[in-house]
């Protein structure tokens, strides 16, 4: 038999254990095991039955056919209808705390504490070599990517490059994520059965649609129980996510950039990156994966920047004023955020040049000086004087027929010759892998950015990508790659700045844009009951403070609701504030409430942006309660929602987890809905005079839940008494 190594790879309560001959096979992922990891190793040879292959045949970190894989590979290719089936040959391993700068040519890796497995394959038949970097970091995240080089003459065609992890047989039940616009992040469980499942996104964007996220589990799975294996594709383009169950019940889970055809071919001497593939294990259920990845995207993710200061709370004048842009008005707006404590004001859609509705100038990066005849520097100075930070909204992929850049440059449609493909928003991609298009756009963005005093740009992207081509070819992954760099152009020339994602809403939400961004645009849809749903379904892999959560007009725009400002400001307060309406025209009353919950929100901020998340499963699924509890826990709020109707004329108890077990918590009310004591004959004493309570107590026995509305919603605070 080959010569084996055993290399583990361990995290804080998670480990690795990875085998190493000619391939490399994760044997084992899960919490962390004490012994010899090699004596062991025996227990784990598995049986070989009659009907099949006389050998057995391992899931590596890129099963291939010839090996006798007969599920998905992970590599699909071929040079000339030759070199199809190619097996690879370890040929090199690095273990290490920290990667080499540029372990994937050229390409750096972010490296936490935690460790590395860098691997490198070779196939010198089919003249092909695969490097594969693994990493477990001290939040218990997995990553890893691929490499392919292309090392013999004659292009290589790659059709898919998948990037491959293992999961046991017990999981056997999926959580998965689908949406639309103004309903993004619904969830859905299903079995894990035979055959397996797939999802796959062709609209060149993230999507609302298909999150590329899914998470595998034990049999019922939940907030608070069982195993669970979550998986996030940080990528921003078309993908594929695919869980395999093998006949043999052996299951893995494959994350892959979908490449159209032709779109990849590597020359001799040329490479092919996987973007990363995040992972992670709990046997604490979601929440114990979630507060994982949180950790992970806090300190590895995000920027050191977007998170060494307080996130100001926005005033965006989308739902205000939409393009009825008038600069007097618009300052009066600024007066009046001011007044409610907002600390950045940003312009939204319509300020440049002939944007009077969505059907023009999308390109024209110029400002409109009918709307803006004295430019925006006294808009600015006055924001500023107020106290706050300006920030303007941009779409810079985009163009319009009806513009004068596309007048001038018909050729910088993304898109295929001899074809007229579906507008989206009356409204066409530019085609960022041409050059010039490329430097316009950034000369463009430059221009604003050094000529005004601008803290934060709104990045839209308004269309899905439909035949996005260059010169004839395929050109999805690189429309992505370019949009990367475009961003990343501008950040490392404008660091100050910061940028949040939006994408008709939730369409470009995940890990990969948030390195280069610093906050997302979760819906279009402010309704509070809507966003509920969609921030509790975005808290699975995202921690608060990165989603935009906005105060919206009582009467919701987008679903034409009526809402409470208690439950609009409860429901936007545990992420990034912002109020996204016209102040000028709210009633005194109204305006009170917006700065209650402004000030609410900033007094709470340090908690709610720095503390662990819970969402805290309930008896009834009326009611939605998460928690936000201090990192040293001494204290905590918790929310919670009454979606629809309760179901019983009692709303029970709410059992709070992740409290000091051993501690004394003094209990209040930070919030209520104004309707409360008049509509039920009692409510629990607790939620007028407070109490105390032990962490245990709160987490086995629990606090009686009072009696809501439907579309309302309670604080709760605890503080550490002892
Ligand atoms: C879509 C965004 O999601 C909205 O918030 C707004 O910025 C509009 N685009 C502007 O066109």
């Amino acid at each position: 038999m080959e010569e084996r190594e055993l290399i583990e790879l361990t995290g804080k309560q998670t480990q690795l254990i990875i085998e190493l001959g000619e391939f490399a096979e994760i044997l084992y992922w899960g919490n962390r095991v004490s012994g010899d990891t090699a004596r062991c190793r025996p227990t784990l040879h598995r049986p070989i039955p009659y009907g099949r292959l006389d050998t057995d045949v391992s899931v590596t970190l890129s099963p291939e056919l010839g090996r006798g894989i007969f599920s998905s590979p992970g590599l699909e290719g071929h040079r000339n209808g030759q070199d199809w089936s190619p097996v690879f040959t370890l040929k090199k391993v690095q273990k290490g705390q920290t990667l080499k700068e540029n372990t994937l040519q050229g390409q750096t890796s972010q490296v936490l504490k935690g460790q590395t497995l860098y691997l490198e394959s070779e196939d010198l038949l089919a003249g092909l070599r695969l490097s594969t970097e693994i990493h477990l970091d001290e939040y218990d995240v997995v990553k890893t990517r691929h490499q392919l080089t292309n090392i013999k003459s004659g292009a290589y065609q790659v059709n898919r490059l998948a990037n491959t992890l293992p999961l046991p047989a017990r999981a056997k039940e999926l959580m998965t994520f689908y949406g639309r616009w103004v309903k993004e992040f619904q969830t859905e469980r299903q079995p894990l059965l035979q055959g397996g499942y797939q999802q796959e996104n062709r609209r060149g964007r993230t999507s609302h649609e298909h999150y590329p996220a899914l998470i595998a589990g034990s049999q019922h799975f939940d907030e608070l129980h069982g195993d669970v294996w979550g998986f996030h594709f940080a990528w921003s383009g078309n993908h594929r996510l695919r869980v395999d169950v093998k006949a043999d019940g052996r299951r893995y889970m494959q994350a892959e950039v979908i490449y159209l055809p032709g779109e990849v071919t590597l020359e001799e001497g040329e490479s092919l990156t996987t973007p990363w593939l995040y992972a992670s294990y709990s046997d604490r259920g979601l929440n114990g994966m979630s507060q994982q990845f949180h950790a992970h995207v806090r300190h590895a993710i995000c920027s050191p920047e977007s998170t060494a200061q307080p996130r100001p709370v926005h005033l965006n004048t989308w739902e205000g004023i939409y393009f009825n842009h008038e600069p007097e008005y618009i300052m009066s707006m600024a007066t009046q955020a001011a007044k409610l404590g907002v600390e950045r004001f940003i312009i939204d859609d319509g300020w440049f040049k002939a944007r009077r509705d969505d059907t023009a100038a999308l390109g024209d990066w110029f400002l409109d000086e009918n709307k803006y005849p004295d430019g925006l520097e006294p808009i600015i100075e006055h924001v500023n004087q107020l106290g706050m930070e300006f920030g303007l909204w941009f779409e810079p992929e985009m163009i319009n027929k009806n513009s004068d850049l596309y007048r001038t440059h018909p050729d910088w449609l993304l898109a295929l010759d001899g074809y007229e493909q579906p507008t989206g928003r009356n409204q066409y991609a530019i085609d960022l892998n041409n050059d010039d298009a490329f430097e316009y756009l950034y000369q463009r963005l430059s221009y604003f950015l050094s000529r005004y005093n601008i803290a934060y740009i709104k990045w839209d992207m308004n269309r899905e990508i439909v035949q996005p081509g260059h010169q004839g070819r395929a050109s999805s992954v690189r429309q992505t790659e370019r949009f990367y760099a475009l961003v990343d152009q501008i950040r490392s020339q404008f660091p100050h700045v910061s940028i949040e994602s939006c994408a008709s809403g939730g369409g470009r939400i995940d890990y990969e844009v948030l390195k280069r961004t610093d906050r997302f645009w979760p819906s279009d849809n402010n309704d509070a009951l809507e966003r509920q749903r969609i921030q509790r379904g975005m808290s699975y892999f995202f921690p608060p403070e990165v989603m935009g959560s906005h105060i919206g007009a009582s009467h919701c725009h987008s679903t034409r609701r009526r809402h409470s400002i208690e439950f609009r400001g409860l429901t936007a307060l545990f992420g990034h504030m912002g109020i996204e309406l016209d102040p000028v025209k709210e009633d005194v009353a109204e305006k009170d409430n917006f700065a209650r919950y402004v000030a609410l929100h900033q007094s709470l901020r340090p908690l709610l942006h720095s503390g662990i998340n819970w969402r805290i499963p309930t008896d009834d699924e009326a009611h939605q309660a998460q928690a936000v509890v201090a990192a040293d826990q001494s204290e905590a709020v918790v929310l919670v929602a009454q979606l629809t109707m309760p179901t019983h004329a009692l709303s029970g108890y709410l059992r709070i987890p992740g409290l000091d077990e051993q501690a004394i918590y003094r209990l209040s009310v930070l919030d209520k809905p104004s309707f409360y004591e008049n509509i039920v004959h009692t409510q629990p004493q607790w939620t007028f005079s407070g109490c105390e309570v032990s962490g245990s107590w709160c987490r086995e026995v629990g606090i009686a839940l009072p009696i809501l509305d439907p579309e309302t919603a309670i604080l709760i605070k605890l503080e550490r008494l002892t």
